[in-house]
C-alpha cells in the first residue's frame, strides 16, 4: 500500500483521463464516483455492499458529523473509518456548502462563518482552520478547503467577492493542513457562471501547488450547458498531473459529459436519495416505481444486470414496497442505483483505456433516449 498520496495518469482519450490515486488506505480508480455517506452511513446500504459495488472511496460531511456525534467524540472513538466500518479512503467536504444550505442564522465574515445548528439551535463558529481541524479529527484522507459557494443566478460582484474570499480561505486551509504525506487537501475553484473568474480562481489555486483541485459552485441552478462551458474554461488551466473533482454532480449524463471535459472524481446524492424516493436508474433511463403502470409488471428492472436488486425482483414487487413505504424499497432501489452508477464509471474507465470514450458516450445516450421497454 502506498505511504504517500499520489496521482498517476494511465491513459487519456481526448480530454477524458483514466488515472489512479494511491493513498495509504487504498487506491482510487478514476474517473471515480464517490457514494455520499453524509453522517457516517451511505443511507440504506451496508458498507460491505458499497465496497462490493466497486466504490474505492466514499464522501463524508464535516457539517453533519461536527454537529452529531461531534468531531472530538469521533476522534475518541477512533475516527470515522473505524466508527462506520469503512477502512478505505474517505473524502470529507469542508462544511461551508452545507452551512449555506442547511444551517440557520448564518453570518459570514473574513474570519469564517457562524451558524445555528439545524438540529438543536446551538451556535457554532466555522473558520478555515477549524474546518481542517475537524476533518483531521474525523481522520479524513482527502480534506476540502472551506469555501463560499453562491447560488446562481447571482450578481457578478457577489460571485467575484465569494471567489476571492474562497482563495484567501484556501491559503489558510493549506497552512492549517501543513505537511501530511499520506493525506491531501484539495482547493475549490469558484467563480459562478463567469469564465474569466473561473480562470482566475483556477490559476491562483494552481499557484498554491495543492494535491488536488475541485470545481465547486456548479449544478446550483444553472443549465447544463453553462456548467459544461465553465468546465471547458477551468480544466485546461488546472495542472494535468493532479486529480480534478466536480463537487455535487450529477446525473449520469452530467458525469459522462464532464469526464469528456477532463473531470476525474464525482459525488452526488442522486442515486441514494432517488432510491429512497422510488426512482430507479437503469441502462434504459429512469423508472419511477410509484407509477401505477408497474403494479402488475412481472419483469425485473433490468434482466441483464449483474445486480440482484435489478435482476431478481419484479417491478410489481418494487412498486408494492414503494407504495407501502417499506424500508426494503429504499434498500433495493439504492442498491440498484449505486450499482448503476459504479457500472457506468467502470464503463467510462474501460472506454478511455480503449480510446473509445466518444463512442461510449454516444451509445449510452442512445440507450437512455430509447427509453424504458
Ligand atoms: N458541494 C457541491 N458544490 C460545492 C461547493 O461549491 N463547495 C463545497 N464545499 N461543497 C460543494
Amino acid at each position: 500500500m502506498a505511504d504517500q498520496f499520489s496521482f498517476r495518469l494511465l491513459a487519456s482519450d481526448g480530454h477524458a483521463r483514466r488515472g489512479e490515486i494511491a493513498m495509504p488506505r487504498g487506491t482510487i480508480r478514476t474517473p471515480a464516483f464517490m457514494p455520499v455517506g453524509t453522517g457516517g452511513t451511505v443511507k440504506a446500504m451496508y458498507m460491505d455492499q458499497v465496497r462490493a459495488l466497486g466504490a474505492d472511496i466514499i464522501l463524508g460531511n464535516t457539517y453533519h458529523l461536527m454537529l452529531r456525534p461531534g468531531a472530538e467524540r469521533m476522534a475518541r472513538l477512533g475516527g470515522l473509518h473505524e466508527f462506520a466500518r469503512w477502512p478505505w479512503p474517505i473524502l470529507t467536504d469542508s462544511g461551508g456548502f452545507q452551512v449555506m444550505s442547511l444551517a440557520q442564522l448564518r453570518k459570514l465574515t473574513e474570519k469564517g462563518v457562524t451558524f445555528k445548528s439545524h438540529i438543536d439551535g446551538v451556535v457554532y463558529e466555522m473558520t478555515p482552520e477549524r474546518s481542517i481541524e475537524i476533518q483531521g479529527l474525523l481522520d479524513s484522507d482527502i480534506q476540502m478547503q472551506l469555501d463560499e459557494c453562491v447560488a446562481l443566478p447571482a450578481e457578478p460582484a457577489e460571485i467575484e467577492r465569494a471567489m476571492e474570499l474562497s482563495l484567501r480561505w484556501a491559503e489558510r486551509c493549506k497552512s492549517a493542513f501543513g505537511d501530511q504525506p499520506g493525506k491531501a487537501m484539495f482547493g475549490i475553484v469558484q467563480g459562478g457562471d463567469i469564465a474569466g473568474l473561473r480562470v482566475r480562481s483556477a490559476e491562483a489555486l494552481k499557484a498554491m501547488d495543492l494535491k488536488g483541485y475541485a470545481v465547486g459552485g456548479l449544478a446550483v441552478g444553472e443549465p447544463q450547458a453553462v456548467m459544461l462551458e465553465m468546465l471547458e474554461a477551468t480544466c485546461p488551466v488546472l495542472p494535468s498531473d493532479k486529480p480534478r473533482y466536480l463537487m455535487g454532480v450529477g446525473t449520469p449524463d452530467d458525469i459522462v459529459k464532464s469526464v469528456m471535459r477532463g473531470i476525474d472524481m464525482f459525488d452526488c446524492v442522486m442515486p441514494t436519495r432517488a432510491g429512497r424516493h422510488g426512482l430507479a436508474y437503469t441502462r434504459r433511463g429512469k423508472i419511477n416505481l410509484k407509477n401505477a403502470r408497474h403494479a402488475e409488471d412481472p419483469r425485473p428492472l433490468d434482466e441483464e444486470s449483474d445486480c440482484p436488486a435489478a435482476r431478481d425482483y419484479s417491478r410489481a414487487y418494487l412498486h408494492h414496497l414503494v407504495k407501502s413505504g417499506e424500508n426494503l424499497a429504499g434498500m433495493l432501489l439504492t442498491w440498484n442505483n449505486l450499482f448503476y452508477y459504479q457500472d457506468l464509471m467502470r464503463g467510462i474507465r474501460d472506454a478511455i483505456e480503449a480510446g473509445r470514450m466518444a463512442d461510449f458516450a454516444a451509445e449510452t445516450a442512445e440507450r437512455w433516449a430509447r427509453g424504458d421497454l
